[in-house]
């Protein structure tokens, strides 16, 4: 069990997003740790969907639909539930989305953020809150640079000035809470690619192979040159559920920005990921087809601060990330029905490797 895990049990935690690919991990996790977890989120949207596939519903003590733009509604589920602490996940979070819907996304992000917060502020049981933004909350200078929490916020598309705008009103609210007599703790965590089996969103690089892999079809890619700094899922919410716990213990410093990206030897092309996607699965044929909408091509992450003030690290490499990554959707599609199994099978894994003495950090990471 990681040190962590004890925290936790019998926590009542709000988890907003349960119904997404995040959020369905986070919630089978803390189920098996003996969390009581209360869900929060819109409909899934795809089909297949991990949520259905794995069973993430029967895990919560409660599952609510209810959208975050609306503050009634995101008030009404606290007043039922009254956590004790909250994972905040639920938003738009895609790019290329979100030229589409500017609106729509700044509303989910933004105000959603701000509508979860104020609803958790007016709760005295609250401990506090996670709150999960992006890596894409840097103004990014496309250089080989590993941005830190202090570096400058911005955002070039509306997906990410959206999460830049929610980092800022976290802030606001973190340091608000004084003035309000409000005792609780406010972490937001920046993460990378999050890759692991169950994604099926649009535009998304893992799920555009597995659908393009399980159909035999070509692979439509936009920037085979652009670097990412990829993460299983499970090393990202080991990340958020070591906020949770050090919440549970009191622990101030933790009322904080924090990154969590993977080793720099990780952080590889598109281009990259293919192939060694494809020496897991199979090869696909590539069309490149290049997007006028702006994208990042260069993200890296530094997460020495997390690496040294919260002992976390991720604890699959790249290569493991893709094996279990390309195993799970490999077996859903042979089975579907085995899909809880694998998602469950997997979260032992990590845990076992979480528990066990990890390597050290060393020196070269992002
Ligand atoms: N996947 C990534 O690579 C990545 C990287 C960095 C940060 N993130 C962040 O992690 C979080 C989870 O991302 P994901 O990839 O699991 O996304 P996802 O699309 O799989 O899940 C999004 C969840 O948010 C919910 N949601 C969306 N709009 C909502 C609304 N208006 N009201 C209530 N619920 C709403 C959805 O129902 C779903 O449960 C997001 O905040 C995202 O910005 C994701």
């Amino acid at each position: 069990m990681g040190s962590f895990e004890g925290d936790l049990r019998g926590a009542r935690i709000l988890v907003t997003g349960h119904s997404g690919f995040t959020g369905g991990w986070a919630s089978l996790w803390l189920a098996q740790i003996g969390a009581e977890v209360h869900g929060l989120s819109l409909p899934p949207e795809t089909t297949p969907n991990l949520f259905e596939a794995a069973g993430v519903e029967a895990a919560c003590a409660s599952s609510a639909f209810a959208d975050i733009r609306d503050a009634e509604a995101v008030q009404a589920v606290f007043d039922r539930v009254r956590p004790d602490l909250v994972l905040h996940l639920a938003a738009q979070p895609l790019v290329r989305r979100s030229y589409r819907l500017p609106i729509e996304t700044y509303a989910a992000n933004l105000m959603g953020t701000v509508h979860v917060l104020d609803a958790a502020r007016r709760q005295e049981q609250v401990k506090g809150a996670v709150c999960i933004t992006t890596d894409k909350v840097y103004a990014n200078r496309e250089t080989d640079y590993a941005y830190h929490e202090g570096d400058r916020l911005g955002g070039h598309d509306p997906y990410s000035a959206s999460k830049a705008c929610a980092e800022i009103a976290i802030e606001s609210y973190r340091s608000s809470l004084p003035s309000w007599g409000v005792d609780m703790l406010i972490a937001s965590a920046r993460g990378g690619n999050i890759i692991g089996g169950g994604d099926w969103s649009e535009d998304r690089l893992v799920p555009d192979f597995a659908r393009a892999a399980a159909r035999n079809e070509a692979l439509v890619i936009r920037n085979p040159k652009a670097v990412r700094p990829w993460q299983h899922v499970l090393c990202l919410c080991h990340g958020y559920l070591t906020l949770l716990a050090e919440i549970t213990r009191g622990n101030r410093a933790v009322s904080d920005a924090w990154n969590f990206g993977p080793d720099r030897a990780d952080c590889v092309t598109v281009e990259e990921m293919l192939k060694r996607m494809a020496q897991h699965w199979s090869s696909l044929k590539v069309e490149v087809v290049p997007s006028i909408q702006h994208e990042a091509k260069l993200l890296m992450l530094d997460s020495a601060k997390a690496r040294s003030a919260l002992a976390w690290q991720p604890a699959w490499t790249l290569a493991e990330t893709l094996a279990e990554t390309t195993g799970w959707y490999r077996g859903y599609y042979e089975d579907p029905s085995a899909a809880r199994a694998i998602t469950l099978r997997q979260i032992d894994t990590y845990r076992g490797r979480i528990a066990a003495p990890l390597p050290s950090a060393g020196t070269a990471h992002a």
